[in-house]
């Protein structure tokens, strides 16, 4: 069997070195447009950084894992696609309610019926709007091809930085096909397919809708805990309660659980945000309007959470944070990950930045380049200044703000003192994930605060 991925990105890319590391008898080949993309995962210095993603490429390239810009050769050759290409809302700025842009995903299609000249299975990796299957069916059959195509929704789970650990020992697989004899044929093929690792138990089928629903689901029931928990931050700071006894007071309840209630600056990433907006598009469409603005509210107090977190600095820092430089501890959507899509730090550096902030910004993993695209700047602007670490970055600085919660900034890693010792007094510590103990930073003399933080 044969399998192609299109799309080298930081889904396909992992899922297809999983595939291959776990079905030697299986040829995976990823497919992307873009050289540069493909020429770095034959190299030492991946794409997308993820732990432990190496190794399982290391073992299986050159195996059973290949990568390739052949677009057309590779999928002709192929029995199972894999579409894993992005399907980004627009970028900063654009209002809510936006679908997703599907149209690489249309041009997959495109593609595939062309060059087909044997039966092929699609498998749909990108989250889609619900019933894009369907498109994607017409598309394929409209172009008059002999050969017959299956269309299977199998949603990815995978949370940036756990990448390789959720592919090792996913919750679940979840796989949607057609529920007649050559629907549930294809099904069966995708199934044997994780089988190889995954417990029978634990693969999920169901018809293409559900499976495309559960997905933009899932994830907007996770935002929605985040965006909960962050509404009650708020209430945490006015009334003297502390958020994370809060979280974990609850989170004891069996019923409730502790996971995803970690109250921070906001959440980030390419998916949350995005699948929200579908459900709120479709919602709308169908004529649901309740249940679009029920929803569209998670993203409000997303957004809320961002400003509150600006305003709070510029508000501490005596209403004026013009020529003032501050540090930003992480860019990252999340640690363990330089993947910058939605991360709340671009929204809290642009609004500082308009309040006329320099800003000096630490990542561990964000290439300069990157921060400098995402804050709509040049490489030569003198607004900001990227450094290579956590000191420089706080040297005269009136105040720091943590927005990514690298492993590195915590206490025990840091030498706090040194920090304070370099930076204008009154020195400010904005904690925007409740990474570091405020006690300890106040005893060297900070002026510290958290999220829903006492
Ligand atoms: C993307 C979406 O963001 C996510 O919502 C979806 O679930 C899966 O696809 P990701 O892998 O993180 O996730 O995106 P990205 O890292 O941008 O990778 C997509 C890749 O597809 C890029 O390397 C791009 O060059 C490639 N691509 C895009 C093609 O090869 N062909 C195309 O026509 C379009
Ligand atoms: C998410 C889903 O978890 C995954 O199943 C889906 O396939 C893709 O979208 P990802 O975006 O990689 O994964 O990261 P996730 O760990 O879910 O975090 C998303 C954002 O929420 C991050 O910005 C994170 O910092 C934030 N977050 C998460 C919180 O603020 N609090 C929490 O308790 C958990």
């Amino acid at each position: 069997m044969k399998i192609c991925c299109i799309g080298a990105g930081y889904v396909g890319g992992p899922t297809m070195a999983k595939i291959a590391q776990k079905c030697p008898d299986i040829d995976v080949t990823v497919v992307d447009v873009s050289e540069d993309r493909v020429a770095a995962w034959k190299t030492e210095e991946l794409p997308v950084y993820e732990p432990g993603l190496l190794e399982v490429v290391k073992e299986a390239r050159g195996r059973n894992l290949f990568f390739s810009t052949e677009v057309e050769k590779e999928m002709e050759a192929s029995d199972i696609i894999f579409i894993a290409v992005g399907t980004p809302t627009k970028t900063y700025g654009v209002g809510a309610g936006q679908s997703a842009d599907m149209k690489f995903v249309e041009m997959c299609a495109r593609q595939i019926a062309k060059v087909a000249t044997s039966d092929k299975i699609i498998v749909e990796k990108s989250t889609v709007p619900v019933r894009t299957a369907e498109s994607v069916k017409r598309i394929l059959n409209a172009a008059g091809s002999k050969c017959r195509f299956q269309v299977l929704s199998n949603p990815e789970f995978l949370a940036e930085g756990t990448a390789m650990e959720d592919l090792e020992c996913p919750d679940r697989v979840l796989i949607g096909g057609d529920m007649d004899k050559a629907g549930q044929a294809a099904t069966q093929k995708l199934v044997d397919v994780y089988a190889h690792w995954v417990p029978r138990e634990n693969i999920i089928t169901t018809n293409l809708w559900s499976s495309e629903l559960s997905k933009l689901t899932a994830n907007a029931f996770l935002a929605q805990r985040i965006s909960s928990i962050n509404t009650i931050s708020a209430l945490c700071e006015a009334t003297g309660a502390d958020v994370d006894e809060v979280a974990y007071a609850i989170g004891r309840d069996s019923r409730i659980g502790p996971k995803f209630l970690k109250s921070s600056v906001g959440f980030g990433g390419s998916c949350f945000q995005k699948d929200i907006l579908n459900l709120v598009y479709l919602s709308n469409h169908y004529g649901l309007p309740e249940v679009a603005a029920y929803w569209e509210s998670v993203v409000k107090m997303n957004d809320y959470q961002k400003h509150r977190f600006s305003r709070r600095i510029v508000s501490s820092l005596f209403n004026t944070v013009t020529d003032k430089k501050i540090a930003i501890y992480g860019f990252a959507f999340k640690k363990d990950t330089n993947d910058t899509r939605e991360s709340a730090a671009i929204y809290i550096c642009r609004d500082l930045l308009d309040e006329g902030a320099h800003l000096a910004i630490f990542d561990p993993k964000v290439t300069p380049a990157q921060i400098y695209h995402d804050l709509g700047l040049d490489a030569d602007t003198d607004r900001i200044s990227i450094c290579p670490d956590p000191y420089e970055a706080a040297d005269q600085a009136h105040a720091i703000a943590v927005l990514t919660e690298w492993d590195c900034l915590k206490e025990d890693q840091m030498d706090y003192q040194r920090v304070f010792d370099s930076m204008e007094k009154p020195a400010f510590f904005f904690d925007g994930r409740n990474l570091v103990d405020l006690e300890a930073l106040r005893k060297i003399g900070f002026e510290s605060s958290g999220i829903g933080k006492p």
